[in-house]
């Protein structure tokens, strides 16, 4: 193996850029050489690259969003878009791809993997954490970390005007987000697919007057994870108004896909980066490098989409028997 490439893909996620200088580094150490695409695969139909050398990655660690820039690439969609994909990276002797992105990106290497001829390698790269056979995905933590920033905030101002709030964030079709900064945050209220798949308004009401109840009158935080109403979190507040209880929504958006990454992203970009490179030049194939207890790990890429890997059912409970109110 003598060189290989490196891309980011699918939604941003902080810690992307520390785990790009890991792979730069650690094929380095080894004698590889680097081809950095740009855009995604967009950048290798394009033929948009650069060699990228240690100098590339100095001081990037703490950098947010990702400088071989992202995207989704409609062309992966079809039999011929990826045949055109493998046949640029045989042209330019890429002997292995690492790819740091989500299940989009992994399901795009799955369909890449029937037409080239090189060594294929994951590295799990976004907000959402809805990547099985990782226990994190590289920038959830950061994400939460953004999100509770500023729900902190919503609280103050909820306190003060002893209002109810709903807090949308994102996360896709997962809950992974929405549980971890609820339960962080102290919600009284985590709605998520996890929890049903269809929102009952009756029911959020129900919640709201009994904490109301118990407690007399008081701030009321309500995180929603996206795609759970038809509208978001703005359209769902007028309906609660339209049945007696008024609230104001807030969108967090993508102010969660953005930022310094903490700690945590970027000693896990740093490892699962080196393990990638690493398990390349160990002969592995169509795998993702993950963490699981600590220990990292290679998973079938195939495997990662499956949708197998759990929110925190314990925590879950607890919240809603215990801290609701
Ligand atoms: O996958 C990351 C993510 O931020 C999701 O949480 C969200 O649903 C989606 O990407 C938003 O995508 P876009 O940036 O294309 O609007």
């Amino acid at each position: 193996m003598k060189r290989i490439g490196v891309l980011t893909s699918g939604g941003d996620a902080p810690g992307m850029n520390a785990a790009i200088r890991a792979v730069v580094l650690t094929a380095n150490a080894a004698e590889l050489e680097v081809v950095g695409f740009e855009y995604g695969y967009n950048g290798i139909l394009e033929r948009q690259y650069l060699t990228l050398t240690p100098y590339h990655v100095n001081h990037l660690i703490q950098h947010g969003g990702t400088v071989l820039k992202s995207a989704r690439c409609q062309a992966m969609f079809s039999d011929d878009g990826v045949k055109q994909v493998a046949a640029v990276l045989h042209e330019l002797a890429i002997d292995a791809l690492v790819l740091i992105g989500g299940d989009g990106t992994f399901r795009g290497a799955v369909q890449l993997s029937q037409h080239y001829q090189g060594a294929l390698m994951g590295v799990p790269g976004t907000i959402d954490n809805d990547v099985d056979g990782t226990d994190f995905t590289i920038g959830f933590h950061t994400a939460v970390d953004t999100a509770l920033d500023a729900i902190d905030k919503i609280r103050d101002t909820a306190d003060a005007f002893e209002r109810i709030f709903l807090v949308e964030v994102m996360g896709r079709h997962t809950g992974y987000l929405a549980v971890a900064a609820g339960i962080a945050a102290g919600a009284e209220q985590i709605i998520c697919p996890e929890l049903a798949s269809e929102l009952d308004t009756a029911k959020i009401l129900q919640h709201i007057r009994n904490a109301q109840q118990h407690r007399g009158r008081c701030s009321y935080l309500i995180v929603l994870a996206e795609t759970m109403y038809p509208g978001g979190a703005a359209a769902l507040a007028l309906e609660l108004e339209r049945q007696g209880v008024e609230c104001r929504a807030s969108v967090l958006g993508h102010i969660q896909r953005g930022g310094r990454p903490v700690g945590a992203d970027r000693i896990l970009a740093t490892k699962l980066g080196a393990y990638a490179v690493e398990q390349l030049l160990q002969g592995a194939h169509l795998m993702m490098a993950g963490e699981v207890n600590a220990q990292a790990t290679l998973y079938p890429l195939i495997k990662t989409g499956d949708k197998q890997k759990k929110v925190d059912q314990y925590l879950l409970n607890w919240q809603q028997q215990v801290a609701q109110y």
